[in-house]
């Protein structure tokens, strides 16, 4: 083990875990040994991590004998109910049977669909985390949501399956492009706005180059870690409180789908989707415009977009109506009242949002 190791304890009816953080932490899957050798177990590696970070992975690994591998494409297209049906056949002719342990190494798509596979082969099987993304780090690894996606929409078909660990071993990121770095960025400033002040505290402190050194990044993942644990732990399955995380997200999601997700990152999106449900807090009464303006420009110091033309409200106002969160016609969003005083489920006017959109997006900002 090369630095500090911190672990975040997870406690939800579907399972208790911990979320293992440092440099150097994936050795740690030493630790689930007898869960591992109970029988075959198969290691789900993304095609690019396996590229780069091979030798490493095979090292871990090599005390044991009884894995089968799946190596993942890149591509959200290929977390897709169509490939899910391809690698449960795959599983089924590998002889991994109910006893068996799924492992999930890549990002958030490798994560998603292995926890899906997971969810569902032979009525559930163990499932460990070890994400190589920062938004798989600080997210999606965290909280059991697994899910692929239908050519109708993403995420539509999934369950809630907690991991039996998640090993977050930032050593991964040393490799991940800066346009991926910034998609985790955007989801760990997200927490540090709703909930986790001293995460908030890292951010004002440090600005895009500084926040790279792994000693700092290992800090931004566990405290985003211990954040959403705390969220997921009140509210496991989105009843209430967990839908604050969808901070960002109603607006960001619109933006993703009138763009067919072309020409946009989703840490783009949600990025600018922050900055227009700060603008839609204030203008609802809830937050006062100069702590707005303090968020974004925290979200422009590490490079997160906050602005972007030519963006239809109209557009945006129909996605919004197709998305998860809407319910009998009105957007519901979570807003801010404050740093860390987030309220959920507030249904708001389509005048005041369509006000907020034409001014942020549509006319430029
Ligand atoms: N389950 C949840 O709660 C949840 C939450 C948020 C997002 N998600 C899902 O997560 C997915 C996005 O995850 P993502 O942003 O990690 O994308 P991703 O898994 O596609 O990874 C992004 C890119 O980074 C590469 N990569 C991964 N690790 C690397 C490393 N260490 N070095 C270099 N390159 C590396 C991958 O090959 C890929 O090209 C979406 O499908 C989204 O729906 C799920």
């Amino acid at each position: 083990m090369d630095g500090a190791v911190k672990r975040v304890p997870v406690k939800t009816p579907g399972g208790a875990y911990d979320v293992v953080v440092g440099t150097g932490t994936l050795p740690l899957i030493a630790e689930k040994r007898d869960m591992l050798e109970r029988d075959t177990f198969a290691l789900v590696v993304n095609e690019t991590v396996l590229g780069l970070h091979g030798d490493f992975i095979r090292r871990c690994f090599g005390g044991f004998r009884n894995f089968q591998s799946y190596v993942m494409p890149d591509g959200e297209e290929h977390k897709s109910y169509r490939h899910a049906e391809q690698a449960f056949d795959w599983l089924l002719e590998s002889g991994i049977s109910r006893r068996s342990t799924i492992v999930a190494i890549g990002g958030g798509v490798t994560g998603d669909f292995a926890g899906y596979l997971a969810a569902l082969y032979m009525r559930g099987v163990s499932i460990i985390h070890v994400p190589t993304t920062l938004l798989a780090m600080v997210d999606s690894s965290v909280g059991g949501k697994v899910a692929v996606n239908l050519s109708a929409g993403k995420n539509i078909v999934g369950a809630f399956h907690q991991p039996e660990i998640v090993l977050a071993d930032v050593d991964f990121l040393r490799t991940l492009p800066d346009n991926e770095l910034r998609n985790g960025l955007a989801e760990a400033v997200k927490h540090a706005f709703i909930g986790e002040e001293s995460l908030y505290a890292l951010f004002d402190a440090n600005d895009y180059d500084s926040i790279k050194s792994p000693e700092i990044l290992a800090e931004v993942v566990y405290l985003s870690a211990r954040f959403k644990s705390s969220i997921v732990e009140r509210d496991e399955r989105e009843g209430g409180v967990r839908a604050i995380l969808n901070f960002g997200h109603t607006v960001g999601h619109a933006i993703e789908s009138l763009l067919e997700y072309r020409g946009i990152s989703h840490g783009e999106a949600v990025s600018l989707g922050m900055a227009a449900e700060l603008e839609l807090s204030v203008r609802a009464g809830l937050l006062d415009g100069a702590h707005a303006g303090r968020c974004v420009r925290l979200l422009e110091r590490y490079g997160l977009c906050t602005r972007r033309e030519g963006l239809d409200a109209d557009g945006l106002m129909r996605h919004m109506k197709f998305d998860k969160k809407t319910s009998g016609g009105t957007a519901h969003f979570a807003l801010l009242s404050g740093t860390g005083e987030p309220v959920y489920d507030r249904a708001v006017p389509d005048d005041l949002v369509r006000g907020v959109l034409i001014d942020v997006f549509a006319a430029g900002g």
